[in-house]
């Protein structure tokens, strides 16, 4: 199934001050070459997907606007179809594609395609991220996808063996908090197994800031690590 996909997950570990707070109070710290690398990242991916929280907290727009180049397919993962009719993602300004769960209110969805978006369902209650990511390929040709948190959608996609590879964007200074969102949210694990592997494959400075590249193990690459 992944193999069918290059999924690349750019995890920003800026994140936020607290739980709740928006990611754009922390982006104002980050390098403007860094800036420029985020927006070269989205314009050569098909498609980039946030959670449904960062559309609600963030109010996201998810273009290309620093470099040249197309703005990709905006993927968000909506199983209630609930994202406010103002959300930035909703204007017409790029592409976007709303996924739903097969319970989600038909009039919520009716509303969303009011606006011109893409509706896509994937999943019955909950959205089914490897059927979304079947749909992606399949019916959107998205051969290369760029993931930009939060926390709770990194989690799945990590746990669905869904990403290939993880950039770090760090940032120096240090945010506490036992409830603030780190790089992923999910479940707590039970054992050293279920720890996400990854491998060091490339680190530069961009600006004066550190970028880290990884590629994540599954399966054998992952079991040769411990
Ligand atoms: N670069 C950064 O630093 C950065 C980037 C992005 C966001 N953020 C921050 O992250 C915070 C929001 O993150 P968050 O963790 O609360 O939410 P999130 O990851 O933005 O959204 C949660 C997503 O998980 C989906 N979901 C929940 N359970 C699932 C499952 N079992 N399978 C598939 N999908 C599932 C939800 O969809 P439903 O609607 O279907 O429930 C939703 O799309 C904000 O504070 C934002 O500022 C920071």
């Amino acid at each position: 199934m992944r193999a069918n996909f290059y999924n690349h997950a750019v995890a920003i570990s800026w994140l936020t001050l607290k739980k709740g707070a928006s990611s754009k109070i922390l982006m104002k710290y980050m390098d403007h070459a860094t800036e420029i690398l985020l927006h070269e990242t989205r314009a050569v991916c098909d498609a980039i997907m946030v959670g449904s929280n960062t559309i609600r907290i963030d109010n996201s727009f998810l273009t290309v606007r620093l470099v040249e180049g197309k703005s990709p397919l905006r993927v968000i993962p909506n199983s209630r179809a609930d994202i406010s009719p103002d959300a930035n993602v909703l204007k017409g300004d790029a592409p976007t594609l709303i996924a739903v769960a097969e319970s989600a209110p038909a009039d919520r969805i009716a509303a969303l395609r009011d606006h011109g978006v893409s509706v896509e369902v994937a999943g019955r209650d909950a959205i089914d991220l490897p059927l979304l990511m079947r749909i992606l390929y399949e019916k959107y040709h998205v051969r290369k996808l760029m993931i930009e948190g939060g926390p709770t959608l990194n989690y799945y996609m990590l746990q669905h063996h869904l990403v290939d590879e993880v950039r770090l964007i760090h940032l120096p200074f240090i945010v506490g908090g036992a409830d603030t969102p780190s790089l992923v949210g999910g479940m707590h694990i039970e054992s050293e197994e279920d720890m996400f592997r990854l491998q060091l494959k490339k680190f530069y400075l961009c600006g004066t800031n550190l970028v880290t590249e990884y590629d994540v193990l599954y399966g054998e690459g992952a079991d040769g690590m411990a």
